[in-house]
């Protein structure tokens, strides 16, 4: 942009010396700036349209991205389907092999359909005896994942893991870093599918139920959250579009998100990509606001309070233990206040769960527990 202008600029200086001196007359140095002038416009717009053509040719890129992308499969196919495997079209589906093996879909499939029918008719009865059996509440049977992209002879990530967190019960999830804590929590709204075995939900397979309906019931909020371009109020209304704004305002409380009333616009400040950009803990807080609003019969929260300051963690906890009353709860947990909020520990390590108890429990008999809840861990995991 800058070299036209000096170079018209230096011409007109030392045309203007040779036109003094007589060495040009100035007819040929007007013509030469007024062609120089015509032509300035044009090279510049190939400038320009050379840069856009370059971001045109991203963001097609990106558009026919999305476009492309495979509508994720709902759930496992009936019986009928003779192959007893998805329909491999999604990225989760890469291994192939994930409906053939261990329980996958063959062995399980016939029995669900009824599984299926019983279990909309046992939910609107919370009290309703059908729901306390044995299988009432959040049960992993066996599962093994090993991400889609890994190859097939790698360690899985997760390794048979039984655990039962019973109805009405919060189950607090501790493990060194890496231990698969996240992608644990991750199965559970299935935005990864297990690679065997099978989670369940009050007794129905999450693999036969429709996503809408399975995050309708399992609430989430990870340790790095996303806000989308809309405002504080849409966040967290997002997938409880029903919740009123005094369902909102309780979220909010719960969250210890009052900063957003000194927001410009309070809750219809626009954040995310698009607007005002929040700090870590902030976020947190939102995405905590949001996974407690709908009131969820399921919550899974990974770490959730991780970038808090001790204070304002503490009131959260205290918030939490109310909303944690009525609900089926696994918490990644890391310190020992937020292990207390749960009425039971189990201990993640390298894949499997080593220990389920309490917390006492564990202190007492379990050397690697102990060592985590100490201050000693948490050092080491800032140094
Ligand atoms: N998207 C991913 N793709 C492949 N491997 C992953 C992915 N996310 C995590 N892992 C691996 O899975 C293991 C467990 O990770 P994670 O569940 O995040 O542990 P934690 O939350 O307990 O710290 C780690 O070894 C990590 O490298
Ligand atoms: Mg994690």
């Amino acid at each position: 942009m800058t070299v036209p202008e000096l170079a018209i600029g230096a011409a007109l200086v030392l045309g203007t010396i040779q036109v003094a001196d007589g060495a040009l007359s100035a007819g040929t140095l007007v013509a030469f700036l007024s062609t120089a002038l015509a032509l300035r416009w044009p090279v510049d717009a190939m400038g320009f349209l050379l840069a856009m053509s370059q971001e045109a040719a991203t963001a097609t890129d990106r558009y026919f991205d999305v476009l492309d992308a495979e509508v994720e499969r709902e759930g496992r196919p009936g019986p009928g389907d003779g192959k007893g495997h998805w329909g491999g079209q999604e990225p989760g589906d890469r291994e192939g092999h994930g409906g053939g093996e261990g329980h996958g879909g063959v062995s399980t499939s016939p029995v669900q359909p009824p599984t299926a029918l019983a279990a909309p008719g046992r939910r609107t009865g919370p009290a309703n005896g059908a729901g306390a059996g044995a299988g009432a509440g959040l049960r992993f049977e066996g599962v093994r994942f090993r991400y889609p992209d890994a190859s097939e002879d790698s360690e899985p990530v997760l390794k048979d893991i039984d655990l039962h967190i019973r109805s009405g019960e919060t189950m607090a999830l501790v493990g060194g870093t890496g231990s698969g804590k996240t992608t644990l929590t991750a199965l559970v709204p299935r935005l990864y599918e297990v690679t065997a075995g099978r989670i369940t939900l009050d007794g129905r397979d999450i693999a036969t139920m429709p996503r809408e309906e399975l995050r309708t019931l399992v609430s989430m909020a990870f340790e790095e959250p996303t806000l989308f371009s809309a405002s504080v109020g849409e966040n967290v209304r997002m997938g409880a579009e029903q919740a009123g704004d005094e369902e909102v305002r309780r979220a909010l409380d719960v969250a210890q998100a009052r900063f957003v009333d000194t927001l410009p616009h309070g809750p219809a400040t626009q954040v995310g990509e698009q607007g005002l950009s929040l700090s870590g803990g902030q976020r947190q807080r939102l995405a905590l606001a949001r996974a407690v609003v709908g009131k969820p019969r399921f919550l899974v929260l990974d770490d959730p309070l991780s970038a808090l300051d001790v204070h304002t963690e503490a009131l959260v906890e205290a918030a939490l233990r109310r909303v944690l009353q009525d609900t089926t709860a696994l918490v990644v947990a890391h310190r020992p206040s937020t292990v207390l909020l749960a009425d039971r520990v189990a201990l993640l390590s390298e894949g499997r769960v080593s220990a389920v108890g309490t917390h006492h429990e564990l202190l007492r008999d379990n050397a690697e527990y102990a060592w985590l809840m100490s201050g000693a861990h948490a050092e080491e995991r800032d140094r």
